[in-house]
């Protein structure tokens, strides 16, 4: 594994930091020695994920809603970097409440992103997605071309890019937007009625139970391990103004793309390995895996049930720009990282 760039000595605010991505993010920079504040409301996210960090004389958590502009202020003061995360997860959840998730993706989002520019951080780097692709049909996804959004929860999650944009020319902070290509790994939760794929199936198949696929198991998607999340949030952190300013501009003419007119950072890159992998792969992988611990797994059938709504059928990611601007290079493939999680998942949930 190559040795990658870390941040260190820095005062980070993690928001929806006891969710999944959120707490990943939060022990990873306290053991590279930062100080780490985490605001979460655990609507979605448990405490339980933090426990074990609760007690580190540099941590700090602040239970609290986005929703609340106060609560944001409090929570930026004195922050270098903000690592944005919270927001209500999951398309069907999206189709389901459209007005809940709109109000804390974006809502959340501006007050988050204002409350940031009034504490004057050094760099806003949020969770963006894949979804903001919707419905165009290329592959590999390249940033600059994107499709109608499918739900809300698309919608939200781009008009908060638009949100990033105009506020790095209007107020000059920087941001950078991170699009999360279907992440997996340790603490993801597998409960509840909007639970990932990957949880879902393995507790699934470690019970003997039949995973549901929706289709036909064609459709494909570009699972990433959470340690290239890591890996992006970091890098994104630490690229200097000069070195993305100078790599954007050589991207862009790469591309014969028209110039960035923005003298101040604000970028938008996809987060992923830059593969691809169809669902009937997958539930085989986690059964392959799965198998080493209880024979019997390799057994379980698969079933198939209707295509869902929202859902487009193949997602894959370009890693060019992520990689020209900030030397983004995940170390973790799909296989990789199922092995890790599946044995996380195993000694944890068992
Ligand atoms: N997991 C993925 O595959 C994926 C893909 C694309 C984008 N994302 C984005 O990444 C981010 C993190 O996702 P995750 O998978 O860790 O989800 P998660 O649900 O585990 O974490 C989200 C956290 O935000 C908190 N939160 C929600 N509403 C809040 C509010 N109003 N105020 C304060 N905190 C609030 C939740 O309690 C939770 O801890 C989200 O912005 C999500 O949209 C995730």
């Amino acid at each position: 594994m190559k040795e990658q760039a870390i941040l260190k000595n820095s005062k980070v605010l993690v928001t929806g930091g006891a969710g999944f991505i959120g707490s990943n993010l939060c022990e990873q920079l306290l053991e590279q020695g930062n100080q780490v504040r985490c605001l979460d409301n655990l609507s979605t996210g448990m405490r339980s994920n933090l426990e074990h960090l609760m007690e580190h004389p540099s941590f700090q958590f602040i239970e609290g809603d986005i929703r609340d502009y106060k609560t944001c202020e409090q929570s930026t003061e004195g922050i270098e970097y903000v690592l944005h995360q919270a927001a209500l997860g999951s398309v069907p959840r999206s189709l389901k409440d459209p007005m809940t998730t709109t109000d804390v993706n974006i809502g959340g989002f501006v007050n988050m992103l204002f409350a940031s520019v009034q504490a004057k951080v050094k760099r806003f780097v949020y969770a963006a997605s894949s979804s903001t692709y919707g419905d165009h049909p290329d592959l590999p996804k390249q940033e600059h071309i994107i499709g109608n959004p499918l739900s809300p929860y698309a919608i939200t999650k781009y008009v908060d890019e638009l949100f990033a944009k105009n506020f790095s020319a209007s107020y000059g902070i920087e941001t950078v937007g991170l699009r999360y290509f279907n992440v997996f790994g340790r603490r993801q939760s597998p409960n509840g009625a909007y639970a990932a794929v990957i949880p879902k199936f393995v507790i699934q198949l470690i019970n003997h139970e039949s995973p549901v696929i929706n289709g036909d198991g064609s459709y494909s998607r570009d699972f990433t391990y959470i340690d290239n999340v890591l890996h992006a949030n970091q890098v994104a952190c630490l690229a200097s103004s000069d070195q993305l300013k100078a790599a954007r501009l050589e991207y862009y003419q790469q591309h014969g793309l028209k110039p960035e007119e923005l003298d101040v950072i604000s970028e938008v890159i996809n987060v992923a390995f830059g593969g691809r992998t169809n669902l009937v792969e997958l539930v085989n992988y986690l059964k392959t895996n799965l198998a080493k611990y209880d024979p019997e797994i390799s057994e379980v059938e698969i079933k198939f049930g209707p295509n869902r709504a929202g859902d487009i059928p193949h997602s894959q990611a370009s890693i060019e720009k992520g990689k020209m601007l900030f030397g983004y290079d995940p170390q973790y493939s799909v296989e990789e990282g199922l092995k890790i999680a599946v044995d996380w998942y195993w000694k944890n949930l068992k």
